[in-house]
């Protein structure tokens, strides 16, 4: 709006007269002197309102403000290292654009359900906001990264006719009386424009299906994919290597107050910078029936315990504090706490419940099957930086990874397992580029051959070694972000059992 000023440019108009447009995001009144948060989409600011600069009336229209009213505030900007922001706004006029009241999302307590099922208005709290700033940032990290290395951009449709990953996961769409899926990868029709362009990417909405109510499950994801021409294993994990940690020191470079609000671990993202771990799934299943597994488990187990009585105590204490007589603002801040450590006392419930399942479905792993979500997480949980687990068996896994010329049981894959226990954000693969094991992999695994004729065309006409991955937008950011569910990493999140608005 002409003649205002973003608050993110307060910085550079100390001592200046400005006016700043936005919505009252929370308001305290001392009698004699206002103080509103005003916030704007670049950031908040506290404006001090007296009454003797104002005037009765308009400082009586202003404490008398609704939460989310938007308005427009002038006034001299000043530096206040304390202030929300760093810079305040000592006001001497205000103009009320659109009064609110009853705006359902107030600083007291909120369930999940109720927030998520408000999330058009849930968008403008501080985690969301602050969780947004960084989708920004690793999406534009996503982009730069791979143009800046000679990458071409290839759109991948989003309606397919045939499967791209696994067929249970399939959403059909009636196409003109005919069926067709929404894409479960751009894939395939990028190996079709490496062939063009070398060094391609897609990125863009995939769908899944997928049966799983899990905190890493959305239905409705992105994903982006690089795919190359005469790449190697080793040079496929050399390159997600390079790209993850260039996100992450993106994320650092522009989001280190969004991250600190979140409560994020900072040191642990400083960690991220090559090289990362490299495990063969062989080794991976060593590790978990492994003594030092079952010890690591046990003591996590008790870790866990002494979390919970922490948390039990911590809560009887504030339950305790909340039926005594205390400040309003003191009430609403244990009331905060306390949905955090119930949420907190949940998860490590369920911890606890689940620690034993896990150690037993480790220690009884055997070689052949996938890793599942429990195994990923232990072996994420015992390392400090991604780990790379290569060489998954061949019935484990999709028909276009290339069987391992040296041991035909295997294929020549990887997935990326973020660390701390948060498991798989890529998954990749050097792809068949023999045209009759091709043709025998997608038999084998009961797709129908005309449906990927185009596809196995590519392997007649001048074939080459090539591979790519693929990483999912939202559980990256719910990595880095210390975000407990993906389904906060994402504007509008579907899943399985739940789309919200
Ligand atoms: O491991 P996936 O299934 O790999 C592929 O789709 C390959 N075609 C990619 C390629 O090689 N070009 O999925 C890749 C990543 C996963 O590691 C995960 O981060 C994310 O996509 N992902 C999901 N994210 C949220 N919800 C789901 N249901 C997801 N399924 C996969
Ligand atoms: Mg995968």
């Amino acid at each position: 709006m002409k003649g205002t000023t973003y608050i993110s440019e307060l910085k550079n108009n100390v001592s200046k007269p400005v006016t700043i447009a936005g919505w009252l995001y929370n308001s305290r009144s001392s009698g004699k002197l206002l103080f509103l948060i005003i916030r704007d989409g670049t950031g908040m600011c506290q404006c001090i309102v007296e009454k003797g600069k104002v005037g009765d009336e308009l400082f009586g229209k202003l404490e008398h403000l609704g939460q989310e009213s938007s308005l427009t505030i002038s006034g001299v900007v000043r530096a206040d290292e304390r202030s929300v922001g760093g810079y305040e706004l000592a006001a001497t006029d205000a103009k009320i654009i659109s009064p609110s009241s009853d705006y359902p999302i107030t600083p007291k307590e909120h369930g999940t359900d109720f927030l998520m099922s408000h999330r058009h208005l849930h968008l403008r709290s501080q985690r969301p906001w602050c969780i947004g700033k960084i989708r920004h940032t690793v999406v534009d990290a996503v982009r730069r990264f791979f143009n800046d290395n000679g990458f071409i951009l290839t759109d991948a449709p989003i309606l397919m006719s045939m499967a791209g990953e696994d067929q249970q996961s399939l959403f059909e769409v009636d196409y003109f009386g005919r069926p067709m899926y929404l894409t479960q990868t751009g894939q395939l029709h990028i190996e079709s424009t490496a062939m063009s362009f070398g060094k391609v990417y897609c990125f863009g909405p995939t769908f899944r299906a997928e049966k799983s109510k899990t905190r890493r499950h959305l239905t409705e994801f992105w994903m982006v994919e690089p795919e190359v021409a005469f790449i190697d294993l080793p040079g496929l994990l050399e390159l997600a290597e390079n790209f993850v940690s260039y996100i992450a020191k993106r994320v650092l470079e522009d989001n280190t107050k969004e991250l600190q609000t979140l409560g994020a671990n900072i040191d642990a993202i400083k960690k991220i910078v090559p090289p990362f771990y490299r495990l063969t799934y062989t080794e991976a299943v060593n590790i978990l029936t492994s003594d030092k597994t079952r010890k690591f488990l046990d003591e996590q187990l008790a870790q866990f315990n002494e979390q919970k009585n922490n948390i039990e105590k911590r809560i009887a204490e504030l339950e305790e504090q909340q039926k005594g007589k205390i400040k309003e603002w003191q009430k609403e801040k244990n009331a905060a706490e306390l949905i955090d450590l119930r949420s907190e006392f949940a998860e490590v419930t369920t911890k606890i419940e689940n620690n034993p399942k896990h150690a037993r479905l480790a220690a009884e792993f055997r070689w052949g099957k996938d890793l599942g979500g429990s195994d990923e997480t232990i072996i994420s949980q015992m390392h400090d930086k991604p780990v790379f687990v290569t060489h998954y068996p061949k019935d484990a896994k999709a028909f276009y990874m290339k069987t391992d010329r040296s041991n035909p049981k295997v294929v020549e894959n990887f997935d990326l397992l973020a660390p701390e226990g948060f498991g798989e954000i890529i998954g990749g693969s050097v792809r068949e580029d023999d045209y009759n094991m091709l043709l025998q992999r997608i038999t084998e695994d009961g797709l129908k051959p005309e449906n990927y004729q185009w596809y196995i065309d590519l392997r007649k006409y001048g074939s080459v070694p090539h591979g790519g991955f693929g990483l999912g937008i939202e559980r990256t950011i719910a990595w880095l972000t210390g975000e407990r569910h993906i389904r906060q990493c994402i504007p509008f999140p579907r899943m399985m059992d739940t789309v919200y608005i």
